[in-house]
């Protein structure tokens, strides 16, 4: 049978508790299909450098390289804070990110009807929301130059970066928004800053111009501060969004909430046609829960899901995964984070045990 190459990245803190979740069910769907994964675990992030001093060793962006697909846990923690940042393990994420071409970030924030008294929220303000966010992922101010801490004439310091995008960097993230939007509803939300950076004004005039190629996708634009406030203020305008690096960045926090907890949101990070994506949850490592058994592993198997549909082409068992996530939620199992009244409480290893005994029964 069919086999699929998978490079398993752990990482810190909660990471390795949601991750060996993520490849139970794996393994559980693909008994039910014909096709088989081999697993290879990589270090990446602060588990790299206790390991080998470098938080993204050559040995593990070879195996990402030469593999079907990445799944991703998270990276980071206090341990590593104080490292000088080319040590730091968010080093060691953007290094992946740039070294395998993943300049499109795919963040889907749905609000699941289960959960909807576990959102901040107000029941008719995020009932049926709906929202894919295309966020830009290799360029804009996480990569721009110069930057760094410099010294100036008078000895002061300063710190510095740079917000830059390119025509080719803006036209291809341009074309993921517009083709995503019009495979849902057909709405694309363009969001910069374009009414203070020259970088968001060049944003704004490709993607104007890119309209026309796409006359069944409804374009419009927000600033970003708009942005952000009218995602609160009633998340139901917004069908597919497409911005730059640090905007997606936390947009998509701010998305994910409507949802209940970002320990539900999965994303997908993709390339080219044809190289490896990662899949890996929007949330981080979560120090202040790891070792705990307290994780909500869902975002992390929602990622396989995603992982199985874009990266895999599997989206029959990627649906069965999803399926499966939405059962357990009917039958009222809920770590903490999405905890609400009349609930049954479960921790992480529990959450994973449920979730697999329906997909073998299923
Ligand atoms: P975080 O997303 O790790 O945590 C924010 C809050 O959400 C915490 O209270 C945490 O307990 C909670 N949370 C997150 N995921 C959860 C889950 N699955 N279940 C239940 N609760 C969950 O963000 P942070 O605290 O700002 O960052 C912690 C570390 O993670 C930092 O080192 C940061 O750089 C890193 N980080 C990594 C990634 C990644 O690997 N992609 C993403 C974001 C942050
Ligand atoms: C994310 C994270 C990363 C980012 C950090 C850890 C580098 O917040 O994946 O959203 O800012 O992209
Ligand atoms: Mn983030």
């Amino acid at each position: 049978s069919k086999q699929h190459h998978i490079t398993l990245l752990p990482g810190d803190g909660i990471g390795p508790e949601i991750m060996s979740v993520a490849v139970e069910v794996l393994n559980a769907i693909a008994l039910k299909h014909d096709f088989k994964f081999t697993f290879t675990e990589a270090l990446i992030g602060g588990a790299a450098i206790d390991e080998t001093g470098e938080p993204l060793p050559e040995a593990t962006l070879t195996a990402c390289r030469n593999s079907d697909a990445v799944l991703l846990a998270a990276i980071g923690g206090y341990k590593w804070d104080n490292l000088p940042r080319h040590q730091r393990p968010e080093t060691g994420l953007l290094g992946m990110r740039a070294g395998l071409g993943l300049f499109a970030n795919l963040r889907p924030a749905t609000i699941l009807p289960q959960l909807i008294d576990a959102s901040s929220l107000k029941r008719e303000i995020v009932e049926g929301v709906d929202i894919m966010v295309v966020r830009e992922l290799t360029g804009g101010i996480y990569f721009g130059q110069p930057k760094g801490i410099f010294a100036t004439e008078t000895g002061e310091q300063r710190g510095v970066n740079t917000m830059a995008y390119s025509v080719s960097e803006i036209d291809r993230i341009a074309k993921v928004g517009f083709e995503t939007a019009q495979k849902r509803g057909g709405k694309l939300c363009s969001v910069d800053k374009a009414n203070v950076l020259d970088v968001s004004q060049l944003w704004r005039d490709r993607v104007t111009a890119m309209a026309k190629d796409y006359s069944n996708v409804e374009l419009s634009h927000l600033y970003v501060d708009n942005a952000a406030m009218q995602l609160v203020r009633a998340p139901k305008q917004f069908d597919t969004i497409v911005t730059g690096n640090l905007f997606g960045d936390i947009l998509s926090d701010a998305a994910a909430m409507l949802t209940g907890s970002i320990g539900m949101l999965p994303s997908a990070s993709l390339g080219e046609a044809g190289k490896p994506g990662v899949f890996e949850p929007v949330h981080g490592s979560a120090p202040d829960i790891a070792g705990q058994d307290k994780a909500n592993p869902l975002a992390q198997v929602l990622s396989a899901a995603m992982m199985l549909r874009y990266g895999l082409n599997e989206s029959k068992a990627a649906t069965e995964i999803e399926d499966a996530v939405n059962q357990v939620l009917d039958k009222g199992y809920r770590t903490g984070d999405i905890m609400s009244e009349g609930m049954k409480a479960v921790g992480c290893q529990e959450m994973g045990e449920v979730l697999i005994k329906l997909i073998t029964d299923n």
